[in-house]
């Protein structure tokens, strides 16, 4: 079965996070990876050599930017000098989408450099909900938000992360990036199902795929990029491409960062999910 997301935006294969250690392995070998990530602030208000190879790389792949400041759930005003700079940026790299997380990093006018979970009640869903459809009003399109791996919670929320994220999207229509390593590190540290978590998420409006690895604490989880996939998630990534249909999907590595090759095989590792559901498509019936 495939959902199609909303706005038609397309499948671009598998990718990868561009990080700085990987720059000259690219541009010796473009290797056949299908499109790449970018954080976005790695770009901004810079004219270096992160912009030089930028400019060339998206030359030749597409770009997605993946945002980690934007702050949409932050009680600081909206900074529209920033979401103009991710304007810029996205046009410069003909960006095919971008985006954020369910969070905030900062207060006060001070970044935090950290994804800080937002309680999931009411009042917050209205204060996101409001703050998503200004910052879609001033890029101009519709902003990718990741659901987010969290390590707490707090006594005024009264809904689910999934339903949270699900009426988010809905009443803002914006679109999501579900990540399901996320799925996972959260579900273990608040002892919550995986499969219950992705029960009725709104597919229609994910567009990408987040995949991971995390260092497993034993009490809990911690959502270090710094590893292989594990089973668990490599499962849940197959539910989801069963349900939703193939969607674009990225392999982040942030930490103890390898080769090239080693990270663009554990993406690849990806491809036997999707063929799966490429054949129960053609098939005409869901795996
Ligand atoms: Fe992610």
């Amino acid at each position: 079965m495939t959902i199609p997301n909303r706005w038609g935006l397309p499948d671009l294969g598998l990718g990868m996070g561009l990080r700085t250690v990987h720059y000259q392995h690219i541009l010796e070998h473009w290797p056949s990876i299908d499109w790449f990530e970018i954080i976005s602030e790695n770009y901004i208000d810079t004219e270096g050599r992160p912009i030089w190879y930028l400019d060339q790389i998206a030359e030749r792949y597409p770009i997605v930017m993946h945002g980690v400041s934007m702050s949409i759930g932050s009680t600081d005003p909206i900074d529209v000098p920033f979401l103009k700079k991710l304007k810029a940026l996205a046009e410069r790299v003909n960006a095919v989408w971008l985006g954020d997380h369910v969070c905030w990093t900062g207060v006060a006018g001070i970044n935090g450099h950290d994804l800080y979970p937002v309680p999931y009640n009411e009042e917050s869903l209205r204060h996101m909900v409001d703050r998503i459809r200004i910052a879609q009003d001033i890029l101009e399109r519709p902003l990718v938000l990741e659901n987010p791996s969290t390590y707490l919670t707090f006594r005024s929320s009264t809904i689910s992360e999934p339903e949270f994220i699900a009426r988010m999207a809905e009443e803002s229509d914006c679109a999501l990036l579900l990540d399901v390593n996320n799925v996972y590190v959260t579900c273990r540290n608040h002892d919550l199902d995986p499969n219950e978590y992705l029960e009725g998420f709104p597919y229609d409006r994910v567009v990408q795929i987040h995949l991971a690895g995390h260092t497993d604490k034993g009490t809990h989880c911690i959502d270090t990029h710094d590893d292989h996939v594990i089973d668990e998630v490599w499962e849940l990534y197959r539910r989801v491409m069963a349900e939703a249909g193939n969607r674009a999907t990225l392999l982040e590595w942030d930490d103890k960062i390898p080769q090239f090759e080693v990270v663009h095989d554990e993406v690849r590792k990806a491809e036997r999910f999707r063929q799966a559901a490429t054949a129960s498509e053609e098939a005409g019936h869901g795996i």
